[in-house]
């Protein structure tokens, strides 16, 4: 493989460097998704139980990622890998409807509150593209409103405003006729008003109701409230992508956490209970662009065309059901709340412990860290600089978001990206209080070594 820091892991890690050298060969890029390239070598798991993983040389992870934050009962929990098995065995793709696929939509419709009407997709981006379609057809305008920050998936239609410079495109590849569709401000309410009373193209607000990157860059109930107002007042829809916040913030996602109902949301993740899958949820008389009217013209050119092979596959129906009866209770997030608590205050005890400039915060189940890079400048006396800025918050340098997921790897905790994870109702106090012994073993390494700022 010629590179030496890989050759270097050859006796720690022989399997994941034999893994990594096929890889190369056939998989472009190395890997199967950008998160997963690793330090130096991505991680090959070959299982998972409960709140744990086990890589192919054999290590054990406490896993804070949990299928990048998809599953909020743990990895494969009894009930729903039953009800995936039942599913199997009646046949695993109709290619038609069944009766299943109503099941999982009444139980999406008792929870979230705009889901009036919903339709299936296979993911998050799905949801969000199809999300997008629907909010055209039924404003008749075009173009949609995202904060900086903000990652409503890998499509075009979403190609600018996720990663910093956020007036960038994300990808090479991206028509610019495309990235045209895409205002993207700074999460502002006057900044927000401006631009709907001068641009009357606006479709939709489409943003993570938490904040930018599952809360990362983290916006409040308030914020949210007004602007509700103001996307009502000025006609233009409301999207809430609860990919991450849907059915974890609360068993109705944020939206009935925060008692604010948008126009629409879409979903993936925790909808499907971790299996392929993710729905678009609407107003009725929004989702009504999906019904066939019997009027030709109308039917052929102003309704929403929407196909997909694998939409509500029994399979993915079969674990979402099983998922959302679980979720109904309420009882997972009591229990994935607590213990992330429980985190984010030994966290950040530790952080205050060793004079750190840097804090922890997070809702429900979410925890994030935030770490000034060393030599810092932000932090004076002993006050800390607490701040809601994204690109602060999300501006942490690259050699230090590294080092410091490098350094939790090599303790056995995994996370869902950046500095930030997700606990689940199978994490255990067990799980925390190992976690923080790690956590604060990587903190002292990383001030050692002049990574991280400490408070003057
Ligand atoms: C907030 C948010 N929106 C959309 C997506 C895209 O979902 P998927 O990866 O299922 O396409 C993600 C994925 O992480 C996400 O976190």
């Amino acid at each position: 493989m010629g590179d030496a820091k890989i050759e270097a892991l050859r006796k720690t890690r022989p399997r994941s460097v034999e893994l990594y050298s096929r890889a190369m060969e056939s998989l472009a890029g190395g890997v199967g998704h950008d998160l997963r390239r690793g330090h130096p070598l991505p991680l090959y798991m070959s299982h998972a139980a409960r709140s744990r993983k086990w890589d192919e040389d054999g290590r054990e992870y406490i896993d804070y990622g949990m299928g990048n934050a998809a599953l909020l009962l743990g990895h494969a929990p009894p009930d729903v890998c039953r009800a995936m098995g039942d599913a199997l065995e009646l046949g695993f793709h109709f290619g038609n409807d069944h009766p299943m696929q109503l099941e999982w939509a009444e139980l999406i419709r008792k929870l979230v509150p705009c889901a009036e009407r919903v339709r299936f997709v296979n993911s998050g981006s799905e949801g969000s593209m199809l999300a997008l379609r629907v909010a055209r057809a039924y404003t008749g305008k075009t173009r949609v409103l995202r904060f900086e920050g903000h990652f409503s998936g890998w499509h075009d239609g979403v190609g600018k405003g996720a990663m910093i410079p956020f007036d960038q495109p994300v990808s090479a590849g991206i028509p610019p006729a495309v990235l045209d569709t895409i205002e993207v401000i700074p999460a502002e309410l006057d900044r927000v008003a401006e631009v709907l009373e001068k641009d009357r193209d606006i479709a939709a607000v489409m943003l993570e109701p938490s904040g930018a990157s599952w809360g990362t860059g983290p916006l409040s109930v308030e914020f949210n409230e007004k602007l509700r107002d103001l996307t009502r007042a000025a006609g233009v829809l409301l999207i809430y992508d609860e990919v991450i916040t849907g059915f974890r913030y609360a068993p109705g996602g944020y939206q009935e956490y925060s008692g604010i109902t948008p126009d629409m949301s879409f979903h993936g993740k925790i909808v499907a209970g971790g299996m392929p899958g993710g729905v678009v949820a609407g107003r009725a008389d929004i989702m009504e662009v999906f019904d066939y009217t019997g009027d030709a013209h109308r039917d052929r050119y102003e309704r929403v065309h929407h196909l997909g092979t694998f939409n509500a596959n029994p399979v993915s129906t079969a674990a979402g059901i099983a998922t959302l009866k679980r979720v109904a209770t309420g009882l997972p997030h009591e229990r994935a709340n607590r213990l992330a608590e429980r985190l984010r205050q030994g966290m950040d005890d530790i952080l205050r412990e060793e004079g750190v400039a840097g804090y922890v915060y997070g809702d429900v189940s979410i925890f994030h860290v935030y770490l000034e890079a060393f030599p810092g400048s932000g932090a004076s006396g002993r006050e800390r600089l607490v701040t809601r800025d994204v690109n602060v918050l999300k501006g942490i340098p690259a050699p230090v978001v590294a080092a410091f997921q490098k350094m939790l790897l090599a303790r056995g905790i995994d996370l869902v990206s950046y500095t930030g994870g997700v606990t689940s109702s199978a994490h255990t106090d067990e799980d925390i209080a190992l976690t923080l012994d790690a956590f604060d073993d990587v903190i002292r390494s990383l001030v050692r070594e002049r990574m991280i700022a400490t408070l003057k």
